[in-house]
């Protein structure tokens, strides 16, 4: 069975059997792959704007920074816990909130699994495919993800969202979810160049529901040095971009070096 031998209809439900370029239900619902060999199954109900999720630009930005391996800690910390904790020796992996496909695409390596990455934006899922065409990436919403229950051996949110019941209905019984979260020093240094005050925040992640046990979960940081372009394309892959003042963004200009700290929780849940 292939990853995508799990999608379903996002309309009615069924399972979706591919056909040529198309992906088709039994009621008839069609849905055409893209070109770049994407898949679009998000309903105009789910969207809630006209283009949702990140943006091209902010997509750009994130592989170029990414790609010079910065968070590759991260990804490693991920591809380890599941390594340690996931039953399949060739597992099916959702990654949810994909993005421009960096963490799904090693992440498909590293485990030898079979990846579905989904997410809202459909520049993420265009990217993405440019990673790995092996790899099938969907538009689609968190809330809603288009694949049979029970239907996959893990999960990961990798500074996205937390869909409780939605990553429960997906996850086979002992599967196993991966959930990455800033803490509360991500980029502390960065935000305070560019806010006048920081608030010292307390960032937990969600709670679970019951259907889930935590099996460990782990604050983590770690120091990064950036030239002044990485620095560049760090801003504009977060949100402090479309907040950062005139004159602060000034400042940050011509700077060799800047030193960060990266923080994250990382937690690592069972489906009872
Ligand atoms: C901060 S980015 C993280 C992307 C990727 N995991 C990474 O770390 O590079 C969050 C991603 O979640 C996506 N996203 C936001 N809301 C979503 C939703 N409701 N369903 C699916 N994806 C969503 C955004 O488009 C964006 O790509």
């Amino acid at each position: 069975m292939s990853a995508r031998d799990i999608l379903t209809c996002p309309v009615c439900g069924r399972p979706l059997a591919e056909n040529e370029n198309k992906f088709i239900c039994k009621k008839g619902h069609s849905f055409d792959k893209a070109r770049q060999g994407y898949l679009n199954l998000l309903l105009v109900q789910d969207k809630h704007s006209i283009s949702p999720g990140d943006a091209k630009e902010m997509l750009i930005s994130r592989r170029a920074f990414l790609d010079r391996g910065f968070y590759r800690p991260v990804c490693d910390d991920i591809a380890g816990l599941l390594k340690e904790n996931c039953r399949s020796e060739h597992p099916v992996l959702i990654d949810i909130g994909s993005g421009e496909g960096y963490y799904t695409s090693i992440l498909k390596k590293e485990l030898n699994a079979q990846c579905i990455g989904v997410d809202i934006s459909k520049e993420g899922a265009k990217m993405s495919c440019s990673r790995d065409r092996d790899i099938t990436w969907i538009v689609a919403t968190a809330s809603h993800i288009p694949v049979a229950s029970g239907s996959a051996d893990a999960a990961t949110a990798v500074f996205s969202l937390f869909v409780n019941d939605e990553y429960e209905r997906i996850l086979k019984k002992g599967g196993i979810l991966i959930e990455v979260t800033a803490g509360s020093r991500h980029l502390i240094e960065l935000k305070r160049m560019i806010y006048d005050q920081v608030f010292d925040q307390n960032k937990k992640p969600a709670p679970h529901g019951d259907g889930f046990e935590t099996l460990c979960e782990y604050d983590r940081s770690f120091g990064i040095s950036l030239d002044e372009k990485a620095l560049r394309e760090l801003l504009e892959m977060t949100p402090h971009f479309h907040r950062i003042k005139y004159g602060k963004e000034k400042e940050l200009e011509g700077r060799n070096k800047t030193d960060l700290t990266v923080n994250y929780i990382i937690r690592v849940l069972r489906k009872r």
